[in-house]
């Protein structure tokens, strides 16, 4: 079963990094330079976990994921424009990501914000090339254009912004982190499950388990700007600590912060229990977060 995990997700990424730079060549441009900067963030780096989760979700009703890659590729394009606006110096004001130099660093702030404006735009032209009923593709642009936007990741960056230098209480800090990241793998998930026509019961369940997942996810992201290395984590490391932010590590212990995620992945895992083995893929990849070292 190990085996297999590890199998299909090479594969997966293999098929969407392949489709990122398809989509991307396909797309006329009229200036070279924000053209680079766009492929620089968005091709050869990242986990590529919200479309892994959102065909994982689909194989998990259809067994059909593959069918949706436009759509899982246009939600890495809105994670890859988050990350360049997340790194630049009116923000975080991080240096390092995906292994390499930030957007900004290469390509200065203007073009970084534009390339990541233009990575916006480009997901929602690529929806559009999805093939599916154009009722369910509506259905599922206004999750993810909610979920992107001002009462998704846009509104939990804007708190948490504003939230620097200012601690944060626990339940603040769950809808902080539900929004800036849960939301987009939420929306992800639940794409995914609404194109491979599931039934409310069980998008219910998948919804459950994304809540959980991003919860998981941020709590395991937050440990590792305190632990991790930035070698292996691709990114700056200390980077919430040098900008006063509030986090699961600075309001409790970094061993209480990991027994946190790990009740917030069984939870997550419970969640599942309507389904057999077709769900296989996203019980492991939610217990990946546990022990992910990048
Ligand atoms: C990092 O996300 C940003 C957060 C939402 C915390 P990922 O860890 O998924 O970043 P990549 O895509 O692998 O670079
Ligand atoms: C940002 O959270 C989440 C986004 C919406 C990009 P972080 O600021 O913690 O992400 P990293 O640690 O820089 O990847
Ligand atoms: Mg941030
Ligand atoms: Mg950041
Ligand atoms: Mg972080």
């Amino acid at each position: 079963m190990q085996t297999k995990f590890k199998e299909i997700w090479a594969a997966r990424t293999k098929l969407i990094e392949e489709n990122l730079h398809r989509e991307l060549h396909n797309t006329p441009t009229i200036d070279e330079k924000i053209f680079q900067a766009m492929e620089y963030s968005l091709i050869g780096g990242g986990k590529k976990l919200r479309p892994i989760l959102l065909m994982a979700a689909a194989d998990a009703i259809s067994n059909e994921g593959e069918k949706f890659l436009p759509v899982a590729c246009a939600v890495e394009m809105i994670h890859t424009y988050s990350l360049i606006h997340d790194d630049l110096p009116a923000m975080d004001n991080d240096d390092y990501r995906r292994g390499k130099w930030t957007n900004h660093k290469v390509f200065g702030d203007a073009i970084a914000i534009l390339a990541g404006d233009a990575l916006l735009t480009l997901a929602f032209e690529v929806i559009t090339r999805q093939k599916a009923d154009p009722k369910t593709l509506i259905t599922v642009i206004r999750e993810i254009s909610t979920a992107a936007g001002i009462g998704g990741m846009v509104g939990g960056q804007a708190i948490d912004i504003q939230s620097e230098g200012k601690r944060l209480n626990l339940v603040k800090l769950r809808r902080m982190h539900l929004a800036k990241t849960g939301a987009l793998f939420r929306a992800a998930i639940r794409s995914g499950a609404i194109l491979a026509g599931a039934s409310d019961e069980k998008l219910d369940a998948l919804t459950k388990y994304a809540e959980n997942f991003g919860l998981a996810f941020q709590i395991t992201d937050d440990i590792l700007d305190v632990t991790g290395k930035t070698e292996t984590l691709g990114k700056s490391v200390g980077s919430d600590t040098r900008n006063n932010k509030s986090t699961y590590v600075t309001l409790m212990e970094p061993q209480e912060a990991q027994i946190l995620a790990e009740l917030t992945v069984e939870a997550a895992v419970d969640n599942l229990k309507i389904f057999g083995d077709e769900a296989d893929f996203l019980r492991e990849l939610v217990e990946f977060l546990l022990n992910r070292k990048s």
